[in-house]
């Protein structure tokens, strides 16, 4: 198998793992890290921090990958790209699991006030067990309702089999249990979010959605934070339209609305979905071989949107 050529320029963002520069550098590849100015650059290897948009496209004169560190690519125009012959890959499957495993951490998190608990506790405000302490909601048995039941959504409603749930989906894809998305939040004890971010899925979850829900109702992000409308979301768990939350992303992080912070029946996490060691290494050891092959011009097996991802070499 022909090594990429060494003179190509291959930047890095700071921030990815160690695992994907020594992958680079086993191709005989020198990645340098930088910004994103990319003059002169060969391929981009980014988190989904780094907003790939006209502007700094318009500096990149050479750029025949986008490798984003992630599955999500709604910080990348897949557009922009294609226009200008850039393939853009993800990093799917490899973090369906870990995103589902703390899916139903915050799912329970959430429903049986593990923080408020564990505040309590530290707090020194547990002074004894009494029958209505820190009553929250049944997990076991109740209706969990999937909003884009992709890979991560499935593998959350694999899970919630051991819970003996119900599970109820809406969604492009087709499966004998789908519903509209009215009827899944009018009959959802937990709606937990899986669909990707983009026009049609901004603010999916509004102020009619959110009073939709039965009032002890949990909505679950892990997905993307626009999804869901957040100033609407804090009104509902004030007013208790529903009856809690569990976040891991943010409509404009890592910045929250205005009074989330300060409600007790919402779980905010700091965007820990993919989080553990071996998914997160995996991820950038993906991201850093699509950049090996596209520049060996390589098909990628994971190209997202339209631009050609295979014999890019110039
Ligand atoms: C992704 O990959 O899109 C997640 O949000 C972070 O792992």
């Amino acid at each position: 198998m022909t090594e990429p050529r060494a003179e190509f320029r291959v930047r890095v963002r700071p921030g990815v793992l160690p695992a994907g520069l020594r992958v680079l550098e086993q191709a005989g590849l020198e990645p340098e890290l930088g910004g994103l100015d990319l003059r002169g650059v060969d391929a981009l290897l980014c988190l989904l921090t780094d907003r790939i948009d006209e502007r700094v496209l318009a500096g990149a004169d050479r750029l025949r990958l986008v490798a984003n560190m992630a599955v999500g690519t709604d910080n990348i125009d897949l557009e922009a790209c294609a226009r200008r012959g850039i393939a853009v890959s993800n990093t799917p499957d490899v973090l369906t699991d870990a995103t589902a495993d703390l899916t139903f951490a915050l799912l329970l998190a959430a429903a049986r006030r593990v923080v408020w608990g564990d505040r309590l506790v530290r707090g020194g405000g547990f002074t004894g067990w009494r029958p209505e302490l820190g009553i929250g909601a049944d997990v076991t048995g109740r209706t969990l309702g999937i909003v884009g039941p992709g890979r991560i959504g499935e593998a959350v409603a694999e899970r919630a089999q051991g819970f003996r749930m119900r599970v109820l989906r809406s969604g492009r894809r087709a499966a004998p249990d789908r519903v509209g998305l009215s009827e899944l939040l009018e009959q959802a004890d937990f709606v937990s979010l899986h669909v990707p971010l983009s026009e049609e899925t901004q603010h999916l979850i509004g102020e009619p959605e959110l009073r939709r829900m039965p009032t002890h109702a949990v909505l679950i992000n892990t997905a993307r934070g626009p999804v869901v409308d957040e100033r609407a979301l804090v009104r509902a768990l004030r007013e208790g339209w529903i009856g809690a939350a569990g976040l891991d992303v943010f409509e404009r992080e890592p910045r929250l609305a205005p009074g989330l912070a300060a409600l007790s029946n919402v779980v905010l996490l700091p965007h820990l979905g993919s989080a553990t060691v071996e998914t997160r290494n995996r991820m950038a050891e993906i991201a850093a071989r699509n950049v090996v092959r596209v520049l060996r011009g390589e098909s990628i097996p994971n190209p997202v949107g339209a631009a050609p991802a295979a014999g890019l070499v110039r």
